[in-house]
Order: C-alpha cells, then sequence, then structure tokens
C-alpha cells in the first residue's frame, strides 16, 4: 500500500500481466509512463508491496523488512551513495549522488564515474577507486554537474564484494557550504593581514619618523643648549664658583638628556637599519650581548641587499626573539646565522636556554609569537619554532628573496 492508501495492485498487475504486443501505441506510452511511476514510488518508499499475476496465479512481492528499510534509508539520505564496478560504471545509486550532478538518476545508472568527475580531478579520482578496489579509502574530489560549476564532495569509499563479483561502494558528502565558509574566511583572514600589513607600515613609518625628530631637532637644540651653557661659564667673574658649579650640573645634565634622547630614537628605529639588514643584526647582537651578558656567536652570509620593508621585517622578528631569549631562556649562549637559502633569506637564532612546552595551548594566543608569524606572513614567508624543554629554542625565519633583478622596483 502506498502512503495515501491507495492500492498500486491494479497498474503494477495490469503492466505486468498484459501482452504488451497486443497494446496500441497510446496504451503503450500510457502503461510505460504507468510502470516509471511505479518504480519511481518503489524506489522512494512508497509502495511497500507488488502484486503480480504470473502463470500461478497472483503473487504478492513485499518490500517490507530489512531490505525496504535500507532503501528507504539510502533513499532518504542527504549524502550521494553509489556502487561500482571496478571499471568504474555507476550499478546502483540514491537520487543524492544523482542530484550532484544536477541529472536524473536513469541516467547517472550506468554511466562511468570517471566521465561525471570534474575534469582537473580525474587522475585524483582514479587513484582514489584504485585504491578503494583493495581496502577503505578517503578523498575529496570536484563533480562535473551539469549546472556547470564543480561541486566539491567528499569521498569515503570501500571495497564491496557482491556474490563473486568485485565492487566499490562510495558516499559523496557534498562540501559547497563548507568551501563556501573556507573561502569566506580566507578572504577574510587575507583582509586582516593587508590590514596588519598597513598598520605595521604606518607603524614603522611614525617611528622613523619620530625617531628623526627626537634625534635631529631635540639633540641638536640641546648640543645647542650645551654650547650656551660653555660660553655662560666662561662669561663668569673670576671667584663665581657657585655660579659654575650650577652651569656645570646643568651641562652634565644636559648630556644625560642628550644621551637618552640618542637610546630613544635608536630604540625607535636604529639608524643602522639603513645600512641594510646584516649591519642591523650585527649592531643588536652586540647591544644583547653588553646588556644580558649572553655570549653570542654570528654569522652574517649574505651580500644582497634586502629590500627595506623586508629588512626592518625580520629585524622585528629578530629583536623579538631576543627579546624572548633575555626573558624567558636563562641562556648562556645564543647562535645567530643569517644566510641566503634557495631564494630565501634565511634567519635562525638559537639558545641554550630552558626551552618550553611547544604543546602549551595558551602558546597559540601570545601576542610576541604571534607578531613575529604575522610579520613573516606578511612578507611571504614564515616562522617556525622548535623547541625542547632543557635543551634550548630554536627560531627560524624566512622570507622569499627577490630575484636581483627585481631589485630594481623594489621600495
Ligand atoms: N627562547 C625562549 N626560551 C624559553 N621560552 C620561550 C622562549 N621564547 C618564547 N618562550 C615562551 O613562549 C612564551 C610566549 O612568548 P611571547 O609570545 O613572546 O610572549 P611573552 O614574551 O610576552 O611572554 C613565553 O612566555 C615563554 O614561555
Ligand atoms: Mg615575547
Amino acid at each position: 500500500m502506498d502512503k495515501g492508501g491507495k492500492s498500486s495492485v491494479d497498474r503494477t498487475k495490469a503492466v505486468c500481466s498484459q501482452n504488451v504486443a497486443a497494446l496500441s501505441r497510446r496504451d503503450l506510452v500510457a502503461r510505460l509512463n504507468e510502470a516509471e511511476e511505479t518504480l519511481r514510488a518503489i524506489r522512494s518508499g512508497e509502495i511497500d508491496a507488488i502484486f503480480v499475476n504470473g502463470q500461478g496465479g497472483e503473487k504478492v512481492f513485499t518490500l517490507q523488512g530489512a531490505d525496504h528499510t535500507y532503501r528507504l534509508f539510502v533513499e532518504r539520505m542527504n549524502e550521494g551513495a553509489a556502487v561500482l564496478s571496478l571499471d568504474h560504471t555507476i550499478l546502483h545509486c540514491n537520487g543524492g549522488l544523482a542530484r550532484f550532478f544536477g541529472a536524473e538518476l536513469q541516467s547517472v545508472i550506468g554511466s562511468s564515474l570517471l566521465d561525471l568527475v570534474w575534469r582537473e580531478d580525474l587522475l585524483k579520482l582514479e587513484v582514489l577507486l584504485r585504491r578503494a578496489a583493495q581496502k577503505s579509502c578517503r578523498g575529496e574530489i570536484r563533480l562535473q554537474s551539469r549546472k556547470g560549476a564543480p561541486v566539491s564532495v567528499h569521498l569515503s569509499l570501500n571495497p564491496l564484494q557482491l556474490d563473486s563479483t568485485q565492487a566499490v561502494c562510495l558516499i559523496a558528502s557534498d562540501l559547497s557550504e563548507i568551501k563556501r565558509v573556507e573561502q569566506a574566511l580566507r578572504a577574510s583572514i587575507e583582509q586582516f593581514r593587508n590590514l596588519a600589513a598597513h598598520l605595521l607600515s604606518v607603524r614603522e613609518e611614525e617611528r622613523a619618523r619620530i625617531s628623526r625628530e627626537v634625534h635631529d631637532e631635540l639633540g641638536q637644540s640641546l648640543t645647542a643648549v650645551k654650547m650656551d651653557l660653555s660660553w655662560l661659564a666662561g662669561q663668569l667673574p673670576q671667584g663665581n664658583n657657585k655660579m659654575l658649579t650650577r652651569i656645570r650640573s646643568t651641562e652634565q645634565l644636559a648630556d644625560s638628556i642628550i644621551h637618552s634622547i640618542r637610546r630613544i630614537s635608536t630604540e625607535l628605529r636604529p639608524a643602522v637599519l639603513d645600512l641594510g639588514l646584516a649591519a642591523a643584526v650585527e649592531w643588536q647582537v652586540q647591544d644583547f650581548q653588553v646588556r644580558s651578558g649572553v655570549r653570542c656567536k654570528v654569522r652574517l652570509l649574505i651580500r644582497e641587499v634586502v629590500p627595506s620593508t623586508a629588512s626592518t621585517g625580520m629585524f622585528r622578528i629578530f629583536q623579538e626573539t631576543l627579546t624572548n631569549v633575555a626573558r624567558h631562556a636563562k641562556a648562556t649562549r645564543v647562535e645567530v646565522v643569517l644566510q641566503k637559502k634557495g631564494g630565501r633569506l634565511v634567519l635562525l637564532i638559537h639558545d641554550n636556554g630552558q626551552g618550553f612546552d611547544q604543546a602549551d595551548a595558551s602558546l597559540s594566543t601570545s601576542l610576541g609569537l604571534l607578531g613575529m608569524r604575522e610579520r613573516a606572513a606578511i612578507l611571504g614567508g614564515e616562522v617556525n619554532i622548535s623547541s625542547v624543554p632543557g635543551k634550548g629554542t630554536t627560531v627560524t625565519a624566512w622570507i622569499p628573496l627577490p630575484s636581483s633583478e627585481e631589485y630594481g622596483n623594489l621600495p
């Protein structure tokens, strides 16, 4: 009985028991349509039994039982399901799979799956099907929909023994929504990266400008103050020691302010960066050794001129790494190597300190390490950190180095 309580007995009975040759063409078409409708009803589970008039009288073929449940289950599931012969012909499939192709079920059954895949993924599918004939496997491919655009699906495949023949069964899950979200996420990451790059470059420009102004304007004015103080000291009448002492102490104060100005200006942006990355790294190492007392070994193996944005980015990564060594490592030795390796500029910093546990979840949001990684990513590179508790830490930062012909166009 079908779901609406209508019996499917008559139509099925009629198709199966009539002498087809005796029918008119119109009758034939009508019967054929009826048979197709019955088939569709069987597939979708609307019919649970068929009565057929044969020589031995009326027979009942029931679709109920485990078979019926499975048929319903396979037909109703959101995923596409199919059984393929070893030559990749689709022997059975559900409506879900046909929908991926935007095609009728009848036209999909009997086709080769290789003809229904997005051309660029043909090799990938062949590899998957070969493997699936032996053992369970999974993969992602794009199917060729009649609507034109590819449909990304996740395939889960298994070998299947059908009586004496070997086959493959597959389940295809639609990945379109996941792909759309992935795409939106990628676009959003790209936007944030562009924003971060913009903010970093604005920040570097601002630091360079403030550094210059502090150094030049404040520095020069204070030097003038010092000269004036020295002139005043020379104008004092003999024996005015009180005044002279006050002038000398003001001169010392001016000296210490000049010293502070130089330090602040250098911290904002070391002028040595204008001489190139290698010079800046060397200078920073000297400064680090003096401040931290950690012995450093440096190997600067590059002769290439590094574009200024890249130099500044790598230098900031280097500074953050040394700050971390000073703050967290308890190291006694640091080794620094700057070199060109296969079209990349590579900076390696190794310390022999206490190291840390990289599996620590809080590190994924730790801003210092995140900032280093982001700086390298903006320049098209990467930062890799390997640390073993008790055995020290190695930070390797690399960025692509433009070929020498491209230098002319670089900032
Ligand atoms: N060279 C290092 N030696 C030991 N621990 C380190 C080293 N570099 C980083 N770490 C660990 O990684 C953590 C995250 O570093 P970072 O993101 O720079 O944050 P912060 O320096 O502000 O703590 C540090 O708190 C520290 O535990
Ligand atoms: Mg840090």
